[in-house]
């Protein structure tokens, strides 16, 4: 387990880095970031390297066996570079050439900044390749962390032709694949395809704008890969990653974590409350990082204070910091690195939060917080080392779904992301953990396997759900799926299209809800037998060889199927026509599963979170009180907390934001 925080030495003087690294080891900090953004002072004029200062910081924490995470700096272009080549500043959708002064300001093709990369990398690597103190990299900041992360610059459009003709081949096929004669678009050369900027007076070709946004991600991979590649030749014994963003999807996470060794994260929980969106989804995302590379990984940046602009956010109450900190450990992290030691006094973050504030004094809440938390920490550490977070359900979904979905919203009321973790949110309180896959990905492991909204579809897909459900699986589809092939142009077969065997089912009819609009449906089976409201968009299913398991109850499809259940090789393949409250959820998956899953020997109320890490036979479960009052939570087995070392049993109170972790004594 690494513990520690992101450090700026470049922002202090040295004298202070001194009394720094004893309040860290106080704090039980065995790891800290540096660098990511210190390329002027590593780089200070063209090919003139000075790392004597990052030395001197290396050592002082190595002496103190603090080991390091070093950032190649390329997320802050130094200015010198965009002054002779001002060709490297991204172009913005509506044409406009992005202005340097911050951060993030360069193309992600640019060949010119590539050669900049490769020396300013490659000097790094080669410097710091037997540095017993550095054991990583990280790479860059944030792909994609920007206002404008997809780049429209010539120097981008003439590599997306060439991208284009890699994947078409000729320029026939790629009219025929995207239609280009719908408003006589045809090409007649490659030079006649433009990106698809902003001021267009009509839609784009929705065809164009989703392989413009492959071709973008790929821009950020391909770049981050260039960069892998240098390391890896020179470090061989040093790990990659790169710290990402959670739910942001201008990037496709499964494929930019390929070359990593492992997937890190930045979480600032308040960014999330302050959307309104709640402790689940950080668990949802934890979920969906562990899963990319189906692994444990890092926190790479994890929220300590306020996070702050130019309005000051409020500071985590107390005990707020650990409980985000286990919840950060219980889904899969191996490492927590705070964000960030101490408040700059100067520069655009001035007044974003840190550990201790900007006087520097150990007295500050979060120190005391995190010093604790360091403490309890070293009781377990070894105890947990090794174990990891085993699912027994998945949620599918791919970067390109979002894409075609985001292209296209289908209805005025459809929100990808909430109908997603509704189906999240039933699954977690039924007692069972997630993982998040890819639709073409290994599923015979899961119990069951949930996919909403899977618009786009392609045979590895279609072949790798048939598989799934012939030998057994019970593979839930939603509304919206298999209507357009990979190229996102719409299939000319009556829906379900490809999946209407594994279905049972076709679809003559849809309707999409006007915003508020509300049917409902009644479900047909005991254990649901109940009316619940649904909303966005319904389908009416005729069945084939399913069975009707919900009907609408009104309008002029009233009494016709919207859910359907159908019997296929060894497995069962479920159809949700329509958009349901939270509530349908949970009772068709209990009714599918037919039992609960292995966390619901712990009865917790709302907003108490119940996950586990298993280390071979042993299974450590999290729970964590997310809210500033204590709760009561009913335990059915008998278990150990770790942190106190008592055996529990029974009806006992969480404090505000408490914790345990509880070994389950039998199974
Ligand atoms: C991101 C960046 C950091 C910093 C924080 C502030 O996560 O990676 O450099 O800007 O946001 O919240
Ligand atoms: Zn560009």
């Amino acid at each position: 387990m690494y513990f520690g925080c992101d450090y700026y030495p470049e922002h202090w003087s040295e004298e202070r880095w001194e009394e720094d690294v004893k309040l860290m080891k106080k704090a039980h900090f065995n790891i800290i970031r540096l660098a990511e953004f210190a390329w002027s002072k590593l780089e200070p004029k063209e090919g003139e390297f000075d790392f004597s200062w990052l030395d001197k910081a290396v050592s002082i924490f190595s002496k103190q066996d603090i080991q390091i995470v070093l950032g190649t700096p390329t997320a802050a272009p130094p200015l010198w570079i965009i002054k002779k080549h001002p060709d490297i500043l991204p172009v913005d959708e509506n044409e406009g050439r992005v202005s340097s002064g911050t951060r993030r300001h360069y193309c992600p093709n640019n060949s010119i900044y590539r050669d900049y990369t490769e020396k300013i990398v490659t000097a790094l690597a080669r410097h710091y390749a037997r540095n017993k103190a550095i054991i990583g990299w990280q790479i860059d900041n944030e792909f994609g962390g920007s206002e404008n992360p997809r780049c429209y610059c010539n120097n981008c459009k003439e590599k997306f032709i060439e991208w284009l003709k890699d994947k078409y081949d000729n320029l026939q096929s790629l009219n025929r694949e995207w239609g280009t004669i719908f408003w006589s678009q045809t090409y007649n050369s490659w030079e006649e395809i433009s990106l698809p900027l902003k001021r267009v007076p009509a839609d784009h070709n929705p065809s164009l704008l989703l392989d413009f946004y492959r071709f973008s991600s790929h821009s950020y991979i391909d770049y981050q890969n260039f960069q892998i590649d240098i390391i890896r030749r020179l470090c061989p014994y040093h790990f990659i990653t790169h710290n990402l963003m959670g739910l942001f999807n201008k990037i496709d996470y499964f494929k930019l974590a390929e070359k990593l060794d492992f997937v890190s994260w930045d979480v600032y929980p308040w960014e999330y409350h302050s959307r309104g969106l709640g402790t689940m989804t950080i668990g949802l995302i934890h979920d969906l990082m562990r899963s990319l590379k189906k692994k444990n990984f890092w926190i790479m940046e994890h929220q300590c204070s306020s996070v702050t602009r130019g309005i000051i956010s409020p500071s985590p109450k107390p005990g707020e910091i650990r409980s985000w900190t286990y919840q950060s450990i219980s889904h899969g992290a191996d490492a927590i690195v705070y964000f960030r030691w101490r408040p700059s006094l100067f520069g655009a973050e001035q007044y974003h939060g840190g550990i201790l504030l900007h006087d520097g004094s150990p007295e500050s809440k979060s120190y005391h917080e995190i010093k604790s938390i360091g403490e309890e920490i070293e009781q377990w550490k070894d105890i947990l080392a090794g174990s990891e977070v085993r699912a027994e359900i998945a949620l599918l979904t791919s970067y390109d779904v979002q894409w075609a979905l985001d292209i296209h919203h289908q209805s005025p009321d459809f929100d990808y992301f909430n109908h997603f973790i509704d189906y999240y949110q039933a699954i977690r309180s039924l007692g069972f953990q997630v993982d998040i896959v890819h639709p073409e990905g290994k599923l015979s492991q899961y119990s069951l396997v949930v996919a909403p909204n899977l618009i786009l579809i392609n045979q590895k897909i279609v072949n790798n759900l048939y598989n799934y459900v012939k030998s057994g699986g019970i593979l839930l589809l939603t509304f919206r799926s298999a209507v357009k092939n990979w190229n996102n142009v719409i299939m000319d077969e009556v829906l379900p299209a490809k999946f209407k065997d594994l279905l049972g089912i076709e679809i003559h009819d849809y309707y999409s809800h006007p915003k508020g609009h509300e049917n409902s449906i009644i479900g047909k089976e005991d254990s649901f037998c109940k009316e619940y409201k649904v909303n966005t968009w319904s389908e009416i299913l005729d069945t084939s060889t399913a069975k009707p398991i919900a009907v609408y109850q009104r309008d002029y499809y009233a009494g016709k199927a919207a859910v359907t259940l159908n019997k296929y090789g060894e497995g069962k393949a479920v159809y949700v026509g329509t958009r349901a409250k939270k509530e349908f959820y949970k009772d068709l998956i209990n009714y599918l599963l037919d039992k609960e899953g292995p966390l619901s020997i712990i009865k917790a109320p709302y907003q108490v979170e119940t996950i586990s890490r298993t280390k071979e036979e042993r299974d450590f479960i999290f729970v964590i009180n997310h809210t500033p009052e204590s709760k009561f939570i009913n335990i059915t087995t008998s278990c150990k907390d770790i942190l106190t070392n008592k055996v529990v049993e029974g009806t006992i109170r969480i404090g505000p934001y408490g914790v345990f972790i509880l070994e389950r004594l039998k199974k």
